[in-house]
């Protein structure tokens, strides 16, 4: 499949080169197989759209997933014997996660205190199962991923939202979201989708608050790795001693594409809370546990893999870049702070008089691309008026999606917010 798309100006193709070594043509970044992905990458990608449509809606990378983890899966399965591995995974990937949080996210985090589980979305799953009955009230961030908010609901909690002050969410916001019945915090960090970043200050902050008021704070940390721009990032985990007992969630689908090996770690804030957690939730039972082929490629990508990680960064912020230029062009589009974390862009579409669901749809019909609405069932209520686009394919598929966006624009705003009328490719979308 060819997604390439012909530059009509010369500014155009000195960017593109300017780009270059950002492309998916970097050879430690490598080509993606688009055929493949069209068999193989589901949850709303490639797998799940038309053939003609560019699908830049679930977080999971285009790129192929880096060399050394390959290699490792291919030397681990040249010895037959899959059995078994311990309860909390292999003592290696424990080591390797707590090492890459000591020189990664600021945080000195006993390896006793990791244990590996199926996926982010698992981990903070059985965390909320694990610390909440139902009743317990919760505050989460509104807008924030559907995962964090489903896993407190799950657990039977009822949601409180703490909305964020011109894209940000301060401690003070935090302590006007409590209540006297709340129980917990559960946040997202960097943040999806908005790809707001604390700052290591606002980190403690918010710990303090929650500490004050002795609520537990649960933190999905699966984009921690996706942080852009060279700024630090400081996980909870470096607050779990404090009064708050900070749990944090952490995966490998954002920053090394692993998202099919379903591969993350839950960090208790003890190793004590980390042993009752494996007996509650199971996974002394071999109810729960790991794929140990899924932890030697987690444990290959964190100790081999920094230099792709680098070059996917860099490529990441490239994109943001790029599509946000492009975007922000576009009438009645705006975007007011550039993701600092995560390779999503959540614009906001309101100034074109369309509702998220009307303009994903139009996009979809008229330009051939998905996106992700704003819409409550992904996002909450506080993403309503915005489009969630991700950036993780290559320059040459971001740029075709983004040509035909601009093409398709004048169409899709002229229509106004009624539904479009029937056409044959609307019948192809609702048979998706
Ligand atoms: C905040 C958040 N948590 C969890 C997940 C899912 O991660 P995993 O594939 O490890 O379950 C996502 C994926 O988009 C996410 O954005």
């Amino acid at each position: 499949m060819n997604h390439t798309h012909g530059h009509s100006s010369p500014r155009r193709d000195a960017e593109a080169e300017a780009n270059a070594c950002a492309s998916a043509g970097n050879p430690l970044l490598g080509t993606p197989d688009f055929d493949a992905l069209r068999t193989r990458a589901h949850n709303l990608r490639w797998a799940t759209v038309a053939a003609d449509v560019i699908p830049l809606t679930a977080a999971d990378p285009d790129l192929p997933v880096a060399s050394p983890i390959i290699d490792a899966i291919t030397a681990y399965v040249r010895t037959p014997h899959l059995s078994y591995g311990p309860a909390a995974g292999i003592p290696e990937f424990g080591a390797a996660v707590a090492r890459h949080f000591k020189t990664t996210k600021d945080a000195t985090v006993a390896s006793a205190r990791v244990i590996a589980t199926n996926s982010a979305a698992s981990g903070i799953t059985l965390v909320a199962r694990h610390l909440l009955k139902s009743g317990d009230e919760v505050v989460v961030q509104d807008p924030v991923d559907f995962l964090v908010a489903e896993s407190a609901r799950r657990a039977g909690a009822t949601l409180r939202f703490w909305r964020a002050d011109a894209g940000r969410w301060t401690a003070e916001g935090l302590r006007a979201a409590i209540t006297p019945a709340t129980r917990a915090v559960f946040v997202c960090s960097p943040h999806n989708p908005v790809g707001a970043l604390w700052t290591p200050a606002e980190v403690s902050a918010i710990a303090a608050v929650a500490s004050e008021y002795q609520l537990i704070l649960v933190s999905d940390e699966v984009w921690s790795d996706v942080v852009l721009d060279g700024r630090p990032f400081r996980s909870f985990a470096a607050h779990a001693q404090e009064a708050c007992r900070a749990w944090v969630v952490y995966g490998l689908s954002k920053g090394f594409g692993l998202a099919g090996l379903r591969i993350g770690a839950v960090i208790a804030p003890t190793a004590t809370d980390a042993e009752q957690f494996q007996e509650a939730q199971g996974f002394r039972h071999t109810i729960e546990g790991v794929s140990t082929v899924s932890q030697i490629a987690a444990i290959a990508a964190l100790e081999q893999c920094g230099p792709w990680l680098q070059a996917f960064l860099a490529h990441c912020a490239a994109q943001r870049d790029f599509a946000r230029r492009r975007l922000c062009a576009l009438p009645g589009v705006e975007l007011a702070c550039a993701p600092m974390g995560t390779f999503v862009l959540f614009f906001k579409i309101s100034g074109t008089g369309l509702s998220e669901e009307v303009l994903a749809e139009r996009i979809e019909t008229y330009a051939r691309v998905r996106v992700v609405p704003g819409s409550p069932r992904w996002f909450g209520a506080g993403a309503a008026g915005h489009i969630r686009l991700s950036l993780a394919t290559t320059r040459a598929v971001l740029d075709d999606a983004l040509t035909r966006i601009e093409a398709a624009w004048p169409t899709i705003v002229a229509l106004g917010d009624r539904r479009p009328a029937s056409t044959g490719s609307e019948a192809e979308i609702d048979d998706v």
